[in-house]
């Protein structure tokens, strides 16, 4: 038999995916893994430096390949990079997961990552790019999410707490 995730988190960045992900953990007394962690040790460079050196579609490819690895080998909480349902083949197998999507508004998204230079997606105009971001995926998450949970104006303990009671 294939492990399979308990809990997957899916959410733009900066909602808070680690830290809720690792509390989540913690209360179901569980292992935490982070797709874009897995990345960077199995690349040993930050996401930035590959989205530079290789550019977003490289990113993409590689991120893939991470997640159904996970998907198939974690048996805890796993966190998947903002970007990961994008890919239509990922989303199939989110199908048979429970899949908490962490939103925020994009004011509160703006608030904060906006000077977080090391997000690439969001070098140029923050405000903007966040109001593009969440038109162009906000449907994606939907599509996979067992349930959604809004994380605006709510404390990371406050968030674990209202997944734990929604799912
Ligand atoms: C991305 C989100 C990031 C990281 C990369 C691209 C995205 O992950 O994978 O910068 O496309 O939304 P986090 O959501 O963990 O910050």
């Amino acid at each position: 038999m294939t492990a399979a995730p308990l809990i997957v988190l899916v959410g733009p960045m900066g909602v808070g995916k680690s830290t809720v992900g690792q509390l989540l953990a913690e209360r179901l007394g569980v292992g935490y893994r982070d797709t874009d962690e897995d990345i960077v040790t199995g690349q040993g460079r930050t996401v930035a430096d590959i989205f530079v050196d290789e550019g977003e579609a490289a990113f993409r490819a590689l991120e893939k390949q991470t997640v159904h690895r996970a998907l198939a080998e974690h048996d805890g909480v796993l966190a998947l990079g903002g970007g990961a349902i994008l890919d239509a083949d990922t989303r199939g197998l989110l199908a048979a997961q429970r899949v908490v999507y962490l939103s925020m508004d994009v004011e509160e998204a703006v608030k904060r990552t906006g000077l977080n230079a090391a997000r690439p997606l969001l070098a140029v105009n923050p405000r903007r790019q966040w109001r593009e971001l969440m038109e162009a995926r906000r449907h994606l998450y939907e599509e996979v999410a067992t349930v959604v949970v809004a994380t605006d104006g709510r404390t990371p303990e406050e968030v674990t707490r209202a997944a734990l009671d929604a799912l």
